[in-house]
């Protein structure tokens, strides 16, 4: 089965062709990230303009590239959570070709398509396992037993981890997204000279907290601002470090302690902020202590992308699940409401 895959859920128009059984045949991204830059966060509106603008000529190229003009045997395009209108772009484009080529289109949860993106990579993990979902939306550890089959063993109370970078960054006039400027600067910083704390990792539980660590991030800045003038390139850089090992090391805490609740030696970690080196170095050191591995999918399949809208969807559609021909998106859609294949 040929899918075509269609992602616009946030600032990003993806789109793929999966094949069951030849693999992920290409795909093609396009970041509004320069579109956003100037207001330092997403603008919704613009958004969907732009996917607007993007998607079709997108779906051409790629349609054209792999070789799959008048071949896709189905559509799928992300129906939530994420940006009403965005989504709404992605999922009318994608339900009108399917009912102009006659292929049967199916809704995908954006989440289960990040959850699934390491299963692209060579050598993918098995379930059961537990998986760490960290994007600019969602902090989440889940136990995986099968696709569908997903429990929720913790969450943030509060902001998501990729939400904290990005204020993190924003507090110290770093570009948007600040994810990866704050990883790019806490290349350069000096160990030990700010200590954050470690949320939530005093008390049992898997749940997590990021607020606080933001707010010890505007403490840090302004007090520096008031002694010193505002901070110079190397006191980011050295912010933005003592922040990132927080965020890590907390999560590695967290991580470590599902597997150990669940019995299990397989994590996954997916969603943007699984793009982060450091994050991915210290989980292998962490798990290789407990004989348990991590398993991540490349750079470009951590953030938004439309492979892993292609493949999520070809695995429902393959166990005979379809959307129907009225166009539904969910904004808010908790992933434990899924159905097992
Ligand atoms: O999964 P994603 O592309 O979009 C959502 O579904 O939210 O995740 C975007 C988030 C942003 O908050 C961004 O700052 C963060 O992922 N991010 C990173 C890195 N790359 C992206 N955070 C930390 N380190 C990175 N290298
Ligand atoms: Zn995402």
């Amino acid at each position: 089965m040929r899918v075509l895959g269609i992602e616009t859920s946030c600032d990003e128009t993806g789109v793929a062709v999966y094949d069951s059984e030849q693999g992920l045949l290409g795909h093609e991204l396009y970041s509004q990230i320069k579109l956003h830059a100037e207001y330092g966060g997403v603008v919704p509106e613009l958004a969907s303009r732009d996917h607007i603008r993007k998607l079709i000529p997108l779906i051409d190229q790629i349609l054209g590239k792999t070789d799959s003009k008048k071949r896709i045997d189905a559509l799928a395009y992300t129906c939530g959570p994420g940006l009403i209108g965005a989504l709404l772009v992605g999922g009318c484009v994608g339900r009108s070709l399917a009912y102009a080529w006659g292929v049967p289109a199916i809704g995908v949860h954006h989440m289960e398509g990040h959850l699934l993106a390491p299963l692209l990579e060579n050598n993918p993990p098995r379930f059961p396992f537990v998986a760490l979902l960290v994007s600019g939306g969602h902090t989440q550890l889940v136990e995986v037993t099968a696709i569908g089959q997903y429990q929720l063993l913790g969450e943030s109370l509060d902001d998501a981890a990729g939400e904290a970078f990005d204020k993190a960054a924003k507090m110290m006039d770093l570009d948007y997204p600040g994810g990866p400027q704050i990883a790019r600067f806490a290349e350069k910083g000096v160990p030990g000279r700010f200590k954050f704390p470690r949320p939530m990792t005093n008390r049992p539980g898997l749940d997590f907290s990021f607020s606080g660590l933001k707010t010890f991030t505007l403490n840090t800045v302004t007090e520096h601002a008031q002694a010193n003038g505002l901070p110079d390139d190397q006191t980011c850089a050295d912010i933005a470090h003592a922040f990132q090992e927080a965020v890590v090391d907390t999560l590695v805490i967290k991580c470590r302690r599902a597997l150990q609740q669940c019995n299990m030696d397989t994590l996954i970690i997916a969603g943007g902020v699984s793009a982060n080196d450091r994050l991915r170095v210290k989980l292998e050191q962490a798990l290789a202590k407990i004989n348990s591995r991590v398993f991540y999918a490349r750079h470009e399949f951590c953030t938004d992308n439309g492979a892993m809208i292609a493949f999520a969807g070809c695995q429902r559609l393959l166990a005979g699940e379809t959307s129907p021909l009225a166009v539904d998106v969910f904004p808010r859609w908790p992933l434990d409401t899924l159905g097992a294949l």
